[in-house]
């Protein structure tokens, strides 16, 4: 990709290669300014964000509410500890709360903390109020499915690259395929504390599931006394047209699990959003975080929470969806296999007669688009949702192109 030896860029990632751990394979970019949907490279090279630090900066790079939010937070208190109350928590769990619809709110920081939080609540809930034997919790995971990176959720991760090597796991996990609710029916007995699934699993490539699944999940869980988590950390918050994936079954599970775009694409900040018959089960001194509710990520999310509770974001992700979906069908047969969209949030499978996607990212960064594949032939593209269509039109021409090679 870069062909100079006497780049800042090169210069840069020479240096990461001797002192990073090599836990990423980045694109040969290396990013020094960002604002809305665009991000300026060292050398002064824009490009259209495309990726949005996975669902991370849904609202854009800088946006300025946000910023406000910090830099004013920022001169006033950073971190409490939750050995104390702040005066930032409150209002953030009020705000989280009502835009779920739900009583309780557990912050915490990254994704994956939220996942395991989740998980603890389940098994927490199955022994002290469903009555599940000491030890004897199981909890239904689907196929495909991407919850983190802790050794608990890559040990029910069905991907050798994230499983394979960071045995033993822990054991309370039950495999089905994704897509599939007989096969969730069939896997419940006496022991489920819950099901856990991504409702539109975004790392395995924007996969969506039947219309009816999600809604099958929530009456088959709510008929056999087990809790519907849905990890919305990825799909939530405005991505797919509505503030949760759920939302386009019309479907509310008992908890859910959120991150990424929380944090306003400033700082981590994830959440366990649940009533108190299930979030109230854990009691003080059983689960907490350094970190998890400090005053900075609280003024940061209750203006993220604001800015969702307006609809503009869901309005706006919704028929830019359907501008981004009919562009991208018209390349189906065109180097291009299947494509899968939701709102603002795409998986679009590359024939390999014209490269991986790995290649198709990199020739999209040579024309000034930053895109990143996942699981080989595919590319995921998961825009700013303050992006333009204008924007998106102009990016899909660059796919055109680079499939065309
Ligand atoms: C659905 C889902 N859950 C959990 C996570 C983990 O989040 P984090 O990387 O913040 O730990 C991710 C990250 O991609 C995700 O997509």
């Amino acid at each position: 990709m870069i062909t100079s030896t006497d780049t800042g860029t090169l210069r840069i990632i020479t240096a990461e290669d001797e002192h990073l751990a090599h836990n990423y394979h980045p694109l040969p970019v290396v990013i020094s300014r960002g604002e809305g949907a665009w991000v300026t490279d060292v050398e002064g090279k824009r490009y259209l964000d495309l990726l949005s630090a996975y669902s991370a900066l849904n609202f854009g790079h800088g946006h300025p509410a946000i910023l406000a939010a910090a830099r004013e937070q920022l001169d006033r208190l950073t971190l409490t500890s939750r050995a104390y109350h702040n005066d930032r928590l409150g209002p953030f769990a009020a705000a989280l709360a009502e835009l779920c619809g739900k009583d309780l709110v557990l912050p915490m920081n990254t994704g994956a903390e939220a996942v395991e939080t989740g998980i603890k609540v389940a098994r927490a809930w199955a022994y002290r109020v469903k009555g599940v034997a000491p030890d004897a919790a199981k909890i239904i995971v689907a196929n495909g499915n991407f919850h983190g990176r802790t050794t608990t959720i890559v040990g029910f991760s069905d991907d050798p690259v994230a499983y394979e090597g960071f045995g033993p796991y822990a054991p309370g996990f039950v495999h089905v395929p994704f897509g599939d609710a007989a096969a969730i029916e069939a896997a419940i007995d006496e022991n489920t504390a819950a099901v856990l699934i991504e409702p539109i699993q975004g790392e395995a490539g924007v996969v969506i599931p039947p219309e009816g699944y999600l809604r099958a999940v929530r009456e088959l869980c709510t008929a056999r006394g087990v809790l519907f988590i849905a990890d919305e950390i990825q799909s939530g918050l405005g991505r797919v047209g509505t503030t949760f994936a759920c939302d386009r079954e019309g479907v509310v599970p008992d908890v859910y699990l959120l991150g990424k775009a929380l944090g306003g694409g400033i700082l981590p900040l994830s959440a366990v959003v649940a009533n108190r018959d299930v979030l109230g089960v854990i009691r003080p001194g059983e689960h907490g975080s350094t970190f998890g509710g400090n005053p900075l990520a609280a003024a940061v999310g209750l203006q993220v929470v604001e800015m969702l509770a307006s609809g503009e974001f869901q309005t706006r992700a919704a028929a830019l969806g359907e501008h981004l979906a009919a562009r991208l069908e018209a390349l189906l047969g065109h180097g291009v296999t299947a494509v899968r969209v939701a709102g603002l949030w795409a998986g679009v499978d590359i024939d390999p007669a014209v490269g991986t996607g790995r290649e198709v990212a990199e020739r999209m960064l040579a024309r000034g688009v930053l895109v990143k594949d996942t699981h080989g032939q595919t590319i995921r593209l998961a825009p700013p949702l303050v992006v333009r269509g204008t924007e998106l039109d102009w990016a899909v021409e660059q796919l055109r192109h680079v499939l065309s090679v």
